[in-house]
């Protein structure tokens, strides 16, 4: 708009200076700097376009950078070190993840749901690798028609590696954070039609039965007082005998050790030296960790069974246990 309206003006002014050179002869030298001053004019014009033109692409650039924002602004250090957990879950459950609104105490939203992925690398060893042991584990005992079931499957990683590693798997992807399924989307891309995602926590998971199922690097986010109860609720949604593997947060609770791993967690994630102390106390208080041996022994309780530690990652650690 901006720019048509110079335009107009600039042609106007050009023409202007054109039928004053026709009526009028005037001596060279004032011709001279006539032509100089229409010139003058004219690039004048031209460049007061330009600079209008790029600065509506600059605006149009910033916009749209400012809409993309939410998947470049967090990463997972802030998600591990300074959100609050989950408290209670979602009361109202959906199953589709465009008409509802995300649980205002997931830490997930907006520019949480964000380059995670980048800190999920910074901040777990041996990420890859765990993913692969993961695809390996499951499908040990997984048919190639297998049903999965994924919670905490917002951010789309370990769907898209399992639907890439498995053509015949199909997906039940469940997480409360909107923002994160969204992204789970985008990076599942092309698996996207084997895959269902629920918004929502564990009661928001279709009844079953599946095959094998996964939680990734959620169950230290979920309180103490839900997590048997989530453990549970996974197993009762498995097939006898099917695999589940977790990896998350775990070391020892008892003092000088745990404060020893908390300050290891936060060494590795490559925490900035001005934060290390508030990345420290988050982790101690914001975040449900427990001991392995309590890990084991809950995943039991929950009804698995032939509990495995296959993974541990410094301050990380992967079971894989079976529905019994
Ligand atoms: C660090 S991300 C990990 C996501 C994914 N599993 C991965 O490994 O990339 C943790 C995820 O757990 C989800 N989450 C938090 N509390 C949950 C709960 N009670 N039930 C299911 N998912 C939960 C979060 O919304 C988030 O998407």
């Amino acid at each position: 708009m901006s720019s048509h309206v110079s335009n107009a003006f600039a042609s106007e002014v050009r023409a202007f200076f054109r039928s004053a050179g026709r009526s009028w002869t005037a001596p060279p030298e004032i011709s001279f700097l006539l032509r100089a001053l229409l010139i003058g004019v004219s690039l004048a014009y031209e460049m007061a376009e330009r600079g209008i033109q790029t600065s509506e692409r600059s605006r149009a650039q910033q916009f749209s950078s400012f809409e993309t924002a939410p998947l470049r602004g967090g990463v997972c250090q802030e998600i591990f070190e300074t959100e609050p957990p989950l408290s209670a879950p979602k009361t109202s459950i959906s199953n589709s993840m465009s008409s509802h609104t995300p649980p205002s105490n997931t830490p997930f939203g907006g520019a949480h749901a964000s380059s995670y992925t980048e800190g999920l690398h910074r901040q777990v060893p041996g990420f890859d690798g765990l993913h692969r042991m993961m695809s390996l584990l499951l499908a040990e005992r997984t048919p190639p028609n297998g049903r999965v079931l994924v919670l905490g499957a917002g951010g789309g990683l370990e769907l898209r590696t399992l639907a890439g590693d498995h053509p015949g798997w199909t997906f039940d992807g469940v997480d409360p954070s909107a923002d994160m399924l969204r992204l789970a989307e985008r990076t599942a891309g092309p698996h996207m039609p084997r895959i269902r995602l629920h918004e929502g926590y564990i009661e928001a998971a279709p009844e079953g039965p599946f095959d094998a199922a996964t939680c990734l690097l959620t169950l230290h986010f979920i309180p103490r007082d839900r997590r048997l109860h989530t453990l549970a609720q996974v197993r009762r949604r498995l097939k006898a005998g099917a695999p589940f593997i977790v990896a998350h947060i775990s070391f020892p609770q008892t003092e000088p050790e745990r404060s020893l791993w908390i300050a290891r967690h936060v060494a590795y994630g490559g925490t900035d030296p001005a934060n290390v102390e508030s990345a420290r106390q988050a982790i101690a208080t914001k975040l449900t960790i427990l001991e392995p041996e309590e890990e084991e022994a809950m995943l039991r309780d929950a009804g698995f069974s032939d509990v495995k530690l296959f993974y541990a990652g410094l301050s990380f650690k992967g079971w894989v246990a079976y529905a019994g």
